[in-house]
């Protein structure tokens, strides 16, 4: 008697890949188009993705949620071996990196969030004493140009 054979590992379309991971198509296509994921085209010139793709994508989103940019999860991902899904061992490299990465935005925030305290009720916003202008004492190092609070974490 013959044993039963396992399913063919069969390519994804985006419309699967998008229903299994929750994200919408405009969003795949998005990171495509960033060099997060890939696929290849049919003859069709549909998008086929390996199924690996799920995983990669899961990645994704969690590291999304972390506030790590996107270029970053990019350089992480190309880490990763192409011939097969990234194992628990993978993530575990990857998360242990990041968790530095958010230990450290953790703590410039709380500085930031207790210079705030001291700029309540104040109002000066003033470049020379004005803790929040200048946090943490790099923008003199950086030169000129509007990039006040809003370049630090990405
Ligand atoms: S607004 Fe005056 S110290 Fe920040």
């Amino acid at each position: 008697m013959k044993g039963r054979k396992a399913p063919l590992a069969r390519e994804l379309s985006v419309g699967e890949v998008a229903r299994r991971s929750g994200l919408a198509v405009s969003a795949l296509h998005f990171y495509e188009a960033k060099g997060l994921i890939a696929s290849r085209r049919t003859a069709g010139n549909q998008r086929r993705y390996g199924r690996d793709v799920l995983r990669r994508v899961a990645i994704i989103k969690v590291a999304q949620r972390l506030g790590i940019p996107l270029a970053t999860i990019g350089e992480a991902l190309k880490t990763l071996p192409e011939a097969r899904p990234p194992t628990a061992a993978d993530w575990r490299r990857l998360s242990q990196h990041w968790r530095a990465d958010l230990d450290e935005r953790i703590r410039k925030l709380t500085r930031l969030r207790d210079h705030l305290d001291e700029c309540i009720g104040c109002g000066c916003l003033s470049v020379e004493t004005c803790p929040l202008r200048n946090p943490f004492d790099t923008l003199a190092e950086e030169g000129p140009g509007a990039r006040l609070l809003e370049g630090d974490g990405g």
